[in-house]
Order: structure tokens, then sequence, then C-alpha cells
């Protein structure tokens, strides 16, 4: 990248806030826990506010939580608050109050995770690591024309590859900062003012007119849980099989009879007794719990229960053991099959 320009950049529009006057890690700490979930507006007066009352790390150390959790109130993830509040004591009480001053060391810090160890890193000890945070995933994105969507852990292997490569190694603090303010203010995640843009040139989005398309970021999936209770009726050598039907997981697959509850419960008596209805069924016993287990579908978590049953005789689609193998069966049951050893 041509650091040259965004640097220049930088020093033209970069906002006046008190953090980028002090290199102090205590401060550059407490700055980037506040903005962690925060907004530059909502944090400041918070950072102020936490400077006046705890000017170094000593007087945060010495205050207690409560106090903190006080002056936190209305910026919400308190475990922030929390978090803060027992490494600053860390720091004083393990660390003789100052602070690591390489990125492992601080990332071993309770509360600092990689963008925060990288930003004091940088912005502090010059250490030349790069931050990475939502600005710096879109500008990079952008500048290079990456479409590999930012929230999978390819995405965050190439991004970090691209961020390293791209860092003036030269002046790893004021690179770093001129990033993330110039994702911040010029290059934005709606409308981005490409027409006064000082990277138009180089930049592959804006070239090839996909602004608009990138960063990628794949939508996050809900994952639905269920509890399935399939049920392995015999009688002699036959079993019941069932045909799924419906517009679900494994259409047109077979499967055991299959009682499904809900929140992880065990088949109520009810369930049973319906289940005996559906089937036509007269069990020698109670229904024996065999296994448990968990299997992960896309979108789906499946906790899954097997049951024994044996009955006097059975009509309704009794399936002969040694015809199995003709059916086609979720991998889940075919296993479970296999061990069993009908
Ligand atoms: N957001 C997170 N860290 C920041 C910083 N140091 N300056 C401005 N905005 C930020
Ligand atoms: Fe961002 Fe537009 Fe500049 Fe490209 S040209 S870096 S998209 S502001």
């Amino acid at each position: 990248m041509n650091s040259a320009k965004l640097i220049r950049w930088f020093e033209q529009n970069k906002r006046d806030l008190p953090w980028r006057h002090t290199k102090d890690p205590y401060k550059i700490w407490l700055s980037e826990i506040i903005l962690q979930q925060t907004r530059v507006a909502q944090g400041l007066p918070y950072y102020i506010k936490f400077i006046k009352q705890f000017p170094d790390v000593y007087a945060l150390a010495n205050s207690d939580e409560q106090e903190v959790l006080k002056l936190w109130q209305g910026l919400g993830y308190y475990t922030r608050a929390r978090n803060l509040h027992h490494t600053a004591k860390e720091i004083v009480h393990r660390y003789n109050g100052r602070f690591p001053s390489t990125y492992a060391k601080l990332l071993q810090l309770k509360g600092v995770g990689e963008y925060t160890a990288a930003a004091i890193a940088s912005f502090c000890f010059d250490q030349a690591v790069p931050v990475i945070d939502g600005n710096v995933f879109r500008v990079l994105s952008r500048l290079k024309g990456i479409a590999v969507p930012i929230n999978t852990s390819e995405g965050k292997k190439i991004f970090k590859i691209t961020a390293a490569q791209s860092m003036d190694t030269s002046q790893p603090a004021r690179y770093n900062q001129a990033v993330m303010e110039f994702g911040a203010l010029q290059c934005l995640p709606q409308q981005p003012l490409c027409k006064t843009c000082p990277l138009q040139t180089e930049c592959v989005a804006y070239q090839t007119g996909k602004v608009e398309r990138l960063p990628v970021k794949l939508p996050k999936i809900k994952i639905k849980k269920r509890t399935f209770h399939f049920v392995l009726v015999y009688s002699n050598d036959k079993i019941l099989l069932q045909k799924r039907q419906n517009d679900d997981i494994w259409k047109n697959l077979y499967q055991l009879p299959l009682i499904e509850t809900p929140n992880q419960k065990s088949p109520s008596n009810n369930d049973w007794k319906l289940f005996y209805d559906k089937w036509q069924i007269t069990p020698e016993h109670k229904p024996e719990h065999l296994s448990q287990t968990n299997h992960k579908l896309t979108h789906q978590h499946l906790n899954i229960h097997f049951w024994k049953l044996k009955t006097t005789g059975l009509s309704l689609q009794a399936v002969d053991i040694k015809q199995l193998k003709l059916y086609p069966l979720p991998v889940v049951i075919a296993n479970f099959l296999d061990n069993y050893n009908l």
C-alpha cells in the first residue's frame, strides 16, 4: 500500500482525541477497552471520567470493583469493566505497575484480545504488529479487492497476512492509527468518500466498481437445537423403519421411529402411549435407553437418544434386518445400527 499517501491523509484529517496525545500504555489500554464495542462519541466521556478518577493503574487497582462498575454504568458489556479491574490489579501486583511491552505478553492479560494487544504493542511500543478491527477489514478488502468473507477462519487468516504485508513497519504506531482512522472517516461502511479519496488510483474495489459489494460478510445463521429419540422397535428379525417425508432434514431418507421432544426433554408417558398407538405395537417391556450422541448439521444441533423396545409382533412397515442395507439412512442412524450389531 502507498503508506505515504495514507499517512499524509491521516496527519491532515485525524480527529483530536485525548488518547492520541500519549504513549502511556495504561491510557491506551483503557481507551481501547472502552472503545471495544463502543463508538468514540459514546466512549469519550467515559474515558475522561475514568482518567480523572483513576489517573494511573495504581489508582484503578486500589479501587473496589463496585466503584469501577458504577463508573462504567451505561456503557454495557460489563465484563469489560470487571476484566479492567482484574487486569489493573495484575499489572500492579505481578508486573510492578508496568505494562508488558510485547504483543505476546499483552495477549495474556484478561480482557486483552488480539486487536487490543496489537493496539497497545504498536501505539505504545512501536512493535510492528498490525491491528485488525472492522475498519481495517473494510479498508483492506476494498483496497486489495478481497472478496473472501471476513467472518470465516479463512478470511481471518488472509486478512492477517494482507495486513502484515501492507503495514509500514518503519512507523507502526502511526500507520495502524492511520488505517483505522481512514476506515472510520473516509472509507465508510456506507457511501465511502471515494471521490475525495487519496488512494483511489490504487483501490481495486474502486477501479473495478465493487466498492458497494466489499467487504463480504456471511450472514450469521441461527442454529436450531432439536432433541430426537429414535426407537429401535424389534420383534424377531424385524425392525420398524420410517421414511422422512416432510420438508425437513434427511428428506426421503429412512429412520428409526422417532419421538421429537422440546428442550432436551425425555418422552413423557403420554408421548410413549401415542407412539405405541401410532405404530400399533404392544411392548413387552418399558423402553430401554441405550445411548446418546450429539450431531451437528449446518443449521441444526441435534441431541439424539437411542432407545430399544421389544414388541410382540410387528405389522406396519416392518423391515427384515437383512434388508436394512437397501435403505438410505442418515449416517448417525447407520452408525448406531452398525455398532448395535443386530
Ligand atoms: N476505535 C478503537 N480504537 C480507537 C482509537 N484508538 N481511536 C479512534 N477510534 C478507535
Ligand atoms: Fe475506500 Fe473508496 Fe478510497 Fe477505495 S476509493 S479506499 S473504497 S474510500
